[in-house]
């Protein structure tokens, strides 16, 4: 049985092999800049499995009123396609419904990680920033 729960306390040898198992070098590089930035999110769920086992993650960026930004959301890939990814998605849905946006950032449909994503969160509702008439912009950082 899986169990989503919201946590605020983060084991950094947890949190390094989770974000390691979807090669987020961006993360884990520095995981103790990772855990300091999982304690200022919004809201931090997990999911584990009945032994405790960190399946997956999801937080947020948050007013807790008009706007829900999912930063992170995370599935071992020893456990994709079981649910867990719309689960933990689902669960923030209904956390922020008051929110008037519900928003997240992904790959470009181009690449495998892209076309993957849309996929889940076309399966799970959503439209892309260009069907609901709106655009996103960022810096040109370095990744
Ligand atoms: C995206 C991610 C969170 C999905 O998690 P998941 O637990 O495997 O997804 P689910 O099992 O809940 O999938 C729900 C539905 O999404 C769609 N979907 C999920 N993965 C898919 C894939 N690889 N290809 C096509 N459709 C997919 C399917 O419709 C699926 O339903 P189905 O299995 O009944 O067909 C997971 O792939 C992941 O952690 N990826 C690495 C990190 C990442 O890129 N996160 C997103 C950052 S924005």
């Amino acid at each position: 049985m899986v169990t989503i729960g919201e946590e605020s306390a983060f084991d950094p040898q947890e949190m390094f092999e989770l974000y390691d198992s979807v090669d987020w070098a961006g993360y884990t590089s520095d995981v103790d800049k990772l855990c300091r930035g999982l304690a200022n999110s919004h809201l931090v769920i997990t999911a584990r499995d009945e032994s405790g086992t960190l399946l997956g993650l999801a937080r947020t960026i948050s007013d807790d009123e008009s706007v829900c930004y999912v930063q992170d959301l995370l599935v071992n890939p020893k456990f994709h396609r079981q649910g867990i990814g719309r689960r933990l998605l689902e669960h923030l849905k209904q956390r922020y419904a008051h929110c008037r946006f519900f928003l997240l950032s992904t790959d470009h449909e181009s690449t495998p990680e892209g076309r993957r994503n849309h996929a889940f969160y076309r399966s799970l509702g959503f439209l892309s920033y260009e069907e609901k008439q709106m655009s996103a912009f960022g810096l040109p950082r370095v990744r």
